[in-house]
Parts: structure tokens; C-alpha cells; sequence
């Protein structure tokens, strides 16, 4: 048995504090066990009544002459210590705290305590400050929400409990088929990651929603994500860059919490959902349906102009639609007027009637090159809405088809809203615009996708790195308490790793910032280190372009007397001569340590690109080569990776390799570095490689 069946799937619950007062929370749960027909003993629990609702009570959980799977507490919060220790020793295991009064404001003390207690009798704690927990396998309305929700095969687990009472009696107007409704409130034991793993392996559930507000284990939370191997939407709130302001790199400062949780969601193999509107629908899709296998959608439609935004929608959500070739259009012809059209959108025209539909759905049904098919309507008056329903329903019957997706986009008024209701009833996803029609049908392509990736995380880590070097060089600016590194010391970190940063050394006279050029080769760039001066440009504190050896004792010397007019006490180190490397794509690559994922790396093109349009990529470290491939690809700005006008492609895989590589460090290190920038790197042509030529690590607080 899962160590949380006594939670989501009890045979037996006890309400304690089950209340004689109408309205009240106790009184609306033992209400609602009653009213949903929960089949195992409900034991109310009330110290000064023998009855209530017509059921049996008990003075105390110990006196419940059977074993009890579950109790929801509804007993103020000075009384669930108490409560909690009576339930343990009567071999309670699921503790459904619903009382507030908690971490929430600010009594983690009483909070932990209650975990200990039940933990220390192996039991579990969901809440505590949650409205319930709703089963309707179980028939099990543990909560004080309305009603259990509308039957079906989404796990709703929400952080609010609110939402979850928002949302109870909408899936009844929606028909959005709930398996079990979960509110984890505090979170003080089980989380999200739990849960996952409980539905992922629940035979009644086909897809899991998540309303997210903060995880607390982002690893636990990824790794259930991957291992679910169940279709997953993530709906995240809160979602602004708060706090990015004051990080203390560039690479910080781009972070901002939903960026690091997108790709964190991506990572875990969950599906992104922009609100909830978005989180029904897509949850509604990949519930009902098999997955998109494939790229080649068609669209069914009797109207040009809901066609074309389909096919619009379809490209807007990554699965643009394809002309059908010239045997499945002959096919497709046979079901419409001339002034039809086979193409894709297949417009049957305004006129056809059920018939057309019949013959063009089971057309796409059975022909191979279709992947998953979009049946749109607008309501005329030649059709009814529900006639339509009823032939997509019976030519999906009658085809046997299980492994193509159909949702259904009928656009119009009462008679669609009404034809809708038939085809979710006959598990056939349905929305009334375009646009929600092909997200779902890209959420079933996306959750193909992770399917065929599965759990495996393809990261090798490199052996050709030296991470006792790299943690000598940490120490010893810990030793001087600094909490950065000097630009030599980083770029020697970074090597460390392999990343292929610009030759350079630090001189600490002229005569050695001659000698150190001569061995890098002309021209050289001179540049401060100092820890009193971070930003080296302001300060007067580089020179670039330095032909000869005259040209770097003069730029020596200058340097030194802006830096001293800059900060006359500054720390100088000496001057860093270093290779200039030749002009390329500039690009920048950094790490964030983040609060709830761990090291993060960030990916995107210098300049305006990074500065003005934020035009940047993160994933939680470390990564694969191909993941930073692909991290190259999603920016907006990778056609100028590609090479534009007449310029070649650049050398994707040496950047790939810095992605990586830098992954490695920041993971191997997790403990020492909060940030760091490669910024720029310069990125040449294809199997030229690129040269990291500025580098930036800023080290954690002990
Ligand atoms: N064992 C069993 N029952 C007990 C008890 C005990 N040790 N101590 C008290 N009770 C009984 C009371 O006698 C009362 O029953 P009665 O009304 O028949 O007399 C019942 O438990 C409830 O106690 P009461 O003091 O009336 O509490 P309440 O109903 O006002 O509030 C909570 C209890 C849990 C609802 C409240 O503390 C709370 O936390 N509310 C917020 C819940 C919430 O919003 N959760 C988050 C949603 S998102």
C-alpha cells in the first residue's frame, strides 16, 4: 500500500472537532462525507455530543473502536497538538490538518511539531491551512468545499485553498472530469512532489494539474516531475522578477523566479500553463486524449475564417500545420464542393452537413500521414451543433482509433455550448476558439515529446576537469574576505572547467606587462584588478587594442593613474594583459544559484539583445550538450547563430560546450558560488570556436 493511501484514498475518516453548529467547518465536512456517499465509517469526534448528523460520535479518537485511516482536523490550532498526539497513538497514519494558524503566520514551532508527532507513528501530514482533500474514486469529500468535484480523470493539486473552492463547482459547468481535488496548503509534509508520485502510479488519474505558488525542494519537485511519466500541468503564480534587482551580476539580474521555474517546469517534463483558463484546458486535452505522436495535424472545418486562425494558432503554439500531400487531398476532396478545399485547413465549406464531416473525420482518422485531427464548426443554420458532436463521437467509435488525438473547436451560441456537453461526456475535448484548441492539441505534442525522452537525464559529467584547483582558487579569495573573484582568478576558475577563456596574466609592473605580451602576441588588451573596483571600464581601468610594447607601458601607466583618481585607497592587484581576441558574435553565458533550484545556467546574445529586449534562456544545471542546443535555439535571436546576412553559421556546438561545461562548475561547486558571467564570449565561425573573454564569480555568503 502507498504510504499516502490513508490520505488520498482512506477506507475510514474521523472528523475531529465534527461540530453540532450548522455552517460550521467541522459540521460542513462530516456533511459533505455523508453527502458524498463515502462508502467506509465516518466517526465524528466531539467531546460534548453523542451524535451528530445522525451518525455515532465519539468523546475522543480513542475511543473509536476500529482502526481509523484518516482524520481531518477542525479543532483550533491550540487543540491540534493535543489532537494529533491522540490520533498517532490510536494508529491514525493520515492527517488532514485543515486548521489555519501555522507557518502561515508564522508558528513553524507547532507546525514541525505536528509533523514529528505523526511521522514518529508513520503516519503523513497534508496542510496544515487547507480546505481538504476530495476523492471521487473514493467518493471521499474530506474538505468543506461545496460538493466533490465533476468525475473524471484530472488530480488537481493546488496550493490555495481557495482555488480549489473557486474551482469545485466550475468543473460541473465546464465538465472538466476531476479524479481527486488536493489542497497542500503549508506543505509542512506532504508537497508537491508527493503528490506527483502518488497520482503519477493512481490508475484513476490520466493527467495532473498543479497550481503552483512555491516549491519548496526543487529538486525532489523535477525529479517527480520526470519520473511521473504522466501528462503534467504547472500553473505558477507570482510570477514577477521580484528580488532580481539586487543580485550582484548581470546574469542575477536576468533571473527573476519565472524564467528559473519555466525551465525548471520544462526540465521536470511539465507542461506550462500562462493562467487558469489555460491550466483547464490543456489538463481537459491531455486527460481525455492519446497524445500527438507526430507533427501533422488537420484541420476539419466548415469555415475559411476559423480554418486560417486555427492554422495561425496551430503556428503560434509550435505545430504548424503541413499542406496535405496530393493522395490524402484526393481523399479529402471526395467529402466537399469544388469550392472546398483539401489542403489543410480542409474547408469543407459553410454548406456541408453531417455528412461531409462524416466522411472528411474518418478520412483523417484512418490515414496515416494524420497524426491528430481539429473538428471546427461554426454554428449555420444548414447543421445542428449536437449532430456534429454525435458524428466525430461515432466516427471515433467506429474507427478504433486510439492513438490519434481529436479535440473539438464548435465556435457559436447555445447549440455549440449544448453540442460541447456531448463530446466532453464522450471524453472529447472541447473549446469555442481557435486559438485554446491548438495549445491543447500542442500540449498533447509537448507531452509526447517528454514521453519519448522518458526519466533519463542525459548530463555526462566531464572528467577533464580540475575541481580541487578550482576550489583552491575559492578558498583563497574566502581567505582574504572577499566575495568575489578578481577577473584573473575567474577566468582561471573557468579553465578549470575547460571553457576556453582569452589568454592573459597578471603584471604587476611594466616591464612584466611588456614581457607577458610578447609571449601572448600583439595586440593586447591591459585591464585593473582590484577588488575595490568592479566595473574596470568606469574607472579608466582598461585599454584595448595595444600594438607594441611602447603603446602597453603607456596604457600601464595610465591605467594605474585613473584607477588611483578613482579610488585613491582602491586594493590594486596589478594589471591583467590579455590576449584581444578577434572580433565575433558576442554572446553572454552566466549561473545563478537559485533559492528553490539550485544552479541555474542562463544563455542569450550580447548587447541590445541581453540589455534592452531580455532575450535570454535559463535551465537548472547541470545540462547536456544537447540541452544547450537547444537553449542556442529558443531564443529569439538565434537566426544571428545561424549566420545572417551572407555571414556563416557560428560555432553552435564550442558555445554548447561552454553551456555545459559552466553547468558542471556551478553544480560541482553549489556551495561556494552564487553567480558568474562569461560576458562576452565571442563566437566565431563554425569549427572555429569562441573565447570567453571577461569572466565574473561572485561567491556565497557562509
Ligand atoms: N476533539 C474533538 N472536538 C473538539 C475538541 C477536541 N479536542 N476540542 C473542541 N472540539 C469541538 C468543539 O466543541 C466544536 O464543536 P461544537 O461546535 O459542537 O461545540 C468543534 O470542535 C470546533 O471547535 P471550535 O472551537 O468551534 O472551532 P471553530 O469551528 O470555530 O474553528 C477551525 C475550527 C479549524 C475551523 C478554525 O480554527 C480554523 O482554522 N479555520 C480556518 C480554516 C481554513 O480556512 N483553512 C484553510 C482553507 S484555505
Amino acid at each position: 500500500m502507498h504510504e499516502l493511501e490513508p490520505i488520498f484514498n482512506p477506507r475510514s475518516i474521523a472528523v475531529i472537532g465534527a461540530s453540532r453548529r450548522e455552517g460550521s467547518i467541522g459540521h460542513s465536512v462530516t456533511k459533505n462525507l455523508i453527502d458524498g456517499k463515502f462508502p467506509g465509517p465516518i466517526y465524528p469526534i466531539n467531546p460534548g455530543s453523542p451524535e451528530i448528523l445522525g451518525l455515532k460520535a465519539y468523546p475522543s479518537i480513542g475511543d473509536v473502536p476500529e482502526p481509523v485511516d484518516a482524520a481531518v482536523y477542525c479543532v483550533p490550532a491550540d487543540k491540534v497538538l493535543d489532537v494529533a498526539r491522540q490520533c498517532a497513538k490510536a494508529g491514525v497514519k493520515g492527517h488532514i490538518v485543515i486548521t489555519s494558524g501555522f507557518g502561515e503566520v508564522g508558528n513553524k514551532k507547532d507546525e514541525e511539531e505536528l509533523v514529528r508527532i505523526a511521522k514518529a507513528s508513520g503516519g503523513r501530514v497534508i496542510g496544515p491551512n487547507i480546505v481538504g482533500t476530495m476523492s471521487n474514486p473514493a467518493k471521499a469529500n474530506a474538505s468543506f468545499a461545496p460538493v466533490l468535484p465533476y468525475n473524471g480523470q484530472t488530480a488537481l493539486i493546488s496550493q490555495s485553498g481557495a482555488l480549489i473552492i473557486a474551482l469545485d463547482t466550475v468543473t460541473y459547468v465546464r465538465k472538466f472530469g476531476v479524479s481527486a481535488m488536493i489542497s497542500l496548503g503549508n506543505m509542512a509534509d506532504v508537497d508537491f512532489a508527493d503528490s506527483i508520485e502518488y497520482y503519477a502510479q493512481d490508475p484513476n488519474t490520466t493527467c495532473i494539474a498543479l497550481y503552483i505558488e512555491g516549491v519548496k525542494n526543487g529538486f525532489k519537485f523535477m525529479q517527480a516531475g520526470r519520473w511521473a511519466g504522466k501528462p503534467i500541468v504547472a500553473l505558477k503564480a507570482g510570477v514577477s522578477a521580484h528580488g532580481a534587482a539586487a543580485a550582484a551580476s548581470h546574469t542575477g539580474s536576468l533571473a527573476g523566479s519565472v524564467k528559473v521555474y519555466q525551465a525548471a517546469c520544462n526540465q521536470a517534463h511539465m507542461i506550462w500553463a500562462t493562467d487558469l483558463e489555460d491550466m483547464l484546458n490543456k489538463s481537459q486535452a491531455l486527460a481525455m486524449q492519446p497524445v500527438l505522436k507526430g507533427g501533422n495535424v488537420v484541420i476539419i472545418t466548415n469555415g475559411g475564417g476559423i480554418g486560417v486562425l486555427g492554422s495561425d494558432a496551430a503556428e503560434r503554439h509550435g505545430i504548424p500545420l503541413q499542406t496535405a500531400p496530393a493522395d490524402v487531398q484526393a481523399q479529402f476532396r471526395k467529402f466537399m464542393p469544388d469550392f472546398g478545399s483539401p489542403k489543410n485547413p480542409v474547408d469543407i465549406t459553410g454548406g456541408s452537413g453531417v455528412a461531409g464531416y462524416e466522411g472528411a473525420i474518418e478520412t483523417a482518422l484512418k490515414c496515416p500521414w494524420v497524426d491528430g485531427v481539429g473538428v471546427f464548426y461554426c454554428e449555420t443554420a444548414v447543421t445542428k451543433a449536437t449532430d456534429i458532436a454525435n458524428a466525430v463521437i461515432t466516427k471515433l467509435k467506429e474507427s478504433g482509433v486510439k492513438d490519434k488525438p481529436v479535440v473539438c473547436c464548435f465556435v457559436g451560441g447555445a447549440g455549440s455550448v449544448e453540442a460541447g456537453k456531448v463530446l466532453l461526456e464522450a471524453s472529447i475535448p472541447y473549446y469555442d476558439c481557435p486559438n485554446k484548441t491548438m495549445s491543447a492539441l500542442a500540449a498533447l505534442r509537448q507531452a509526447a515529446r517528454f514521453s519519448e525522452v522518458g526519466c533519463r537525464v542525459d548530463f555526462e559529467p566531464y572528467a577533464d576537469v580540475d575541481k580541487k584547483r578550482a576550489q583552491a582558487i575559492i578558498e583563497l579569495a574566502r581567505k582574504a574576505g572577499r566575495k568575489a573573484l578578481t577577473e584573473p582568478e575567474a577566468k582561471t576558475l573557468f579553465a578549470c572547467y575547460g571553457l576556453p577563456v582569452t589568454k592573459s596574466s597578471l603584471a604587476t609592473n611594466e616591464n612584466e606587462a611588456v614581457r607577458y605580451a610578447q609571449e601572448i602576441g600583439y595586440p593586447v588588451v591591459l585591464k585593473i584588478v582590484s577588488p575595490d573596483i568592479l566595473h574596470k571600464s568606469d574607472a579608466g581601468g582598461v585599454r584595448v587594442n595595444l600594438k607594441d610594447a611602447e603603446a602597453v607601458r603607456i596604457g600601464f601607466r595610465t591605467i594605474m593613474e585613473n584607477a588611483k583618481r578613482y579610488k585613491a585607497d582602491a586594493d590594486i592587484h596589478g594589471i591583467l594583459v590579455c590576449e584581444m581576441a578577434p572580433l565575433g558574435s558576442e554572446v553572454i553565458v552566466g549561473s545563478v544559484n537559485d533559492a528553490t533550484f539550485g544552479p541555474t545556467v542562463m544563455f542569450g546574445l550580447g548587447g541590445v539583445f541581453v540589455e534592452v529586449m531580455k532575450d535570454v534562456t535559463f535551465r537548472v544545471a547541470p545540462i547536456s550538450i544537447d540541452c544547450a542546443m537547444a537553449m542556442q535555439q529558443e531564443i529569439k535571436g538565434y537566426p544571428m547563430l545561424q549566420g545572417v546576412r551572407g555571414e556563416k553559421r557560428r560555432d553552435q556546438e564550442a558555445l554548447a560546450a561552454v553551456l555545459s561545461r559552466l553547468s558542471q562548475l556551478v553544480s560541482d561547486l553549489d556551495d561556494d558560488i552564487a553567480e558568474t558571467d562569461a560576458n562576452p564570449i565571442l563566437v566565431y565561425e563554425e569549427g572555429k570556436g569562441c573565447r570567453v573573454v571577461d569572466a565574473r564569480v561572485i561567491l556565497k555568503r557562509r
